[in-house]
């Protein structure tokens, strides 16, 4: 080992060399808005609406999640069968193809939604249910620890075709619905918002309260109602609103309440943005962004967003449709010439996959025939490429690789990392990152990264460090190529102490 990097590896060893009853402690212990960044940072709201005069009632309240899973699952398909019976047009898996799933607990739904070609976006924070994202992610569902507080979401604006929130607990009509109007920036022109909580299906009084407020806050939002429905067997509700596709209702309000977002409000900043109790007025033109329905699923994975403009420059320096087909041409090039078949990974073992810098989702689209799904990352300092990968029908979020990603330990199977590193170098320690990275990924999980030939020798030197299997490695010029694989090697106590 390189004894300068295995000095400065031990210098990191909190990070990276905790032992499984540490991470257990550390799971479990830690309260949410104190281990997972951005996203996690600010959770006032869950623990003082819960149980004050504002605070929404849950039927089940429980942690044992088998008997969520399994209960959820029933649910699952009455809703689903009440979606299309209310909703034709609603079309799973065509026109509406990704979700977003708040208060997931286990993410049964995402699960269910899945085998239907729906990419269901599920979070939740870590809060009295524990570890149900781990749980989620353990079930090879996607899902994000996050919660709805007091700052945006890490998601551009108008990229969701439906959003679910069941047994939901979010206080939505408290301080001026700060919380639904982040939810309206999410959300598709057109798209719907399906509410199932105990105001939509009881009458006591302060289930009266809360649906009295609101249907005073979605109207004055120009959300449209479009179904309000009680299950007879399990007598469980829905409301189902839709957005507005134009800014007709907007014009028309007696009142600026919420008033309509200030010009200047960028509605896809998304990093540590503070929630503002404000809307942004609905885009409007031929070649905006969000004027109009995406192509169906699967077409619009191949196909260049309208929007996207010929006479701007794209990422890689041609006209920007161009460096989109570029990309998606040289993603299915390198996935199917190497990555499928050229590195020995058995892609049947393989489920959730990060690609940590995605610009335009090229490598996901490349895996769609395969069972998998893909976490797309853009990082905050990249340029703003989430929308596009939204529009293909896949899903990802925003991130700050200079900071710990919003997830478990061990929960990934395969990370992906085209040019990241280098780039990252300038900001933050490659070795901080690199024990992320250690974090995230599963014992035998495999790391594939592209980069300049400095930085993939550099990365191979901190794999070996830590006894991880080089699979690949290749330089050509100034370009290197590296997969590794972790195993389950950790130091023993002593080496840990040192
Ligand atoms: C009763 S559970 C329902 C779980 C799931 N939707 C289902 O039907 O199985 C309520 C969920 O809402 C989440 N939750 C509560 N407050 C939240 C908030 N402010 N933001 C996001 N999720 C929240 C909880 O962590 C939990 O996952």
């Amino acid at each position: 080992m390189n004894i300068a990097r295995g000095i400065a590896l031990r210098s990191l060893l909190p990070a990276l060399f905790h032992s499984q009853k540490d991470i257990n402690a550390q799971s479990s212990g830690q309260r949410a808005g104190t281990r997972y960044g951005t996203a996690m940072s600010h959770t006032p709201s869950l623990q003082s609406t819960r149980g004050t005069k504002t605070g929404l009632k849950s039927p089940v309240i429980t942690s044992c999640f088998l008997g969520v899973a399994l209960s959820s699952r029933m649910v699952h398909s009455t809703t689903l069968i009440l979606f299309s019976r209310y909703l034709p047009d609603i079309a799973w898996g065509k026109r509406s193809r990704v979700i977003l799933d708040v208060g997931c607990g286990v993410a049964s739904f995402g699960g269910y939604m899945f085998d239907r070609d729906v990419l269901t976006m599920s979070f939740a924070p870590k809060d009295e249910h524990e570890a149900q994202v781990q749980f989620a992610l353990e079930r090879g569902i996607p899902a994000i620890s996050a919660v709805m507080g007091t700052k945006r979401l890490p998601y551009p604006s108008r990229v969701f075709d439906v959003i679910h929130c069941a047994r939901c607990r979010v206080p939505w009509h408290i301080e001026g619905g700060m919380l639904l109007l982040e939810l309206n920036r999410l959300l598709r022109p057109g798209g719907y918002f399906v509410w199932s909580a105990t105001p939509v299906y009881q009458k006591l009084p302060e289930d009266v309260e809360i649906w009295n407020a609101m249907s005073i806050l979605t109207k004055s939002m120009c959300w449209k109602m479009v179904n309000k429905t009680k299950d007879k067997l399990n007598q469980v509700g829905m409301a189902i609103y839709q957005k507005p596709m134009d800014n007709n209702c907007y014009e028309k309000r007696s009142e600026n309440s919420p008033p309509l977002c200030k010009e200047s409000d960028a509605a896809d900043a998304a990093w540590n943005v503070p929630l503002e109790a404000c809307m942004h007025k609905l885009p409007v033109g031929p070649t905006v962004r969000g004027a109009k329905w995406p192509e169906s699923w699967p077409q619009r994975l191949n196909k260049t967003p309208f929007w996207v403009d010929g006479s701007q420059v794209g990422v890689y320096g041609k006209p920007a449709n161009e460096d989109f087909e570029a990309d998606n041409a040289h993603w299915k090039r390198v996935v199917s010439k190497s990555y499928l078949n050229g590195m020995g990974i058995d892609w049947s073992k393989v489920r959730n996959v990060m690609d940590m810098r995605a610009v335009y989702g090229g490598f996901a689209a490349a895996l769609k025939n395969q069972k998998v799904w893909v976490m797309n990352i853009v990082p905050i300092d990249s340029p703003d490429t989430l929308p596009i990968i939204y529009e293909r029908g896949l899903f990802g979020m925003y991130h700050d690789w200079c900071e710990s990603f919003s997830t478990y330990p061990r929960t990934y199977d395969l990370l992906h990392a085209d040019h990241l590193f280098s780039k990252l170098k300038t900001r933050c320690k490659l070795l901080a990152v690199f024990a992320e990275v250690d974090r995230v990924l599963r014992p035998e999980g495999k790391l594939i990264v592209r980069d300049t030939a400095d930085t993939t020798n550099e990365l191979e030197s901190m794999a070996k460090s830590l006894k991880w299997e080089v699979r690949m490695t290749y330089t050509k010029g100034n370009e290197g190529l590296l997969c590794v694989e972790k195993s389950m090697w950790r130091p023993k106590e002593v080496e840990a102490s040192m």
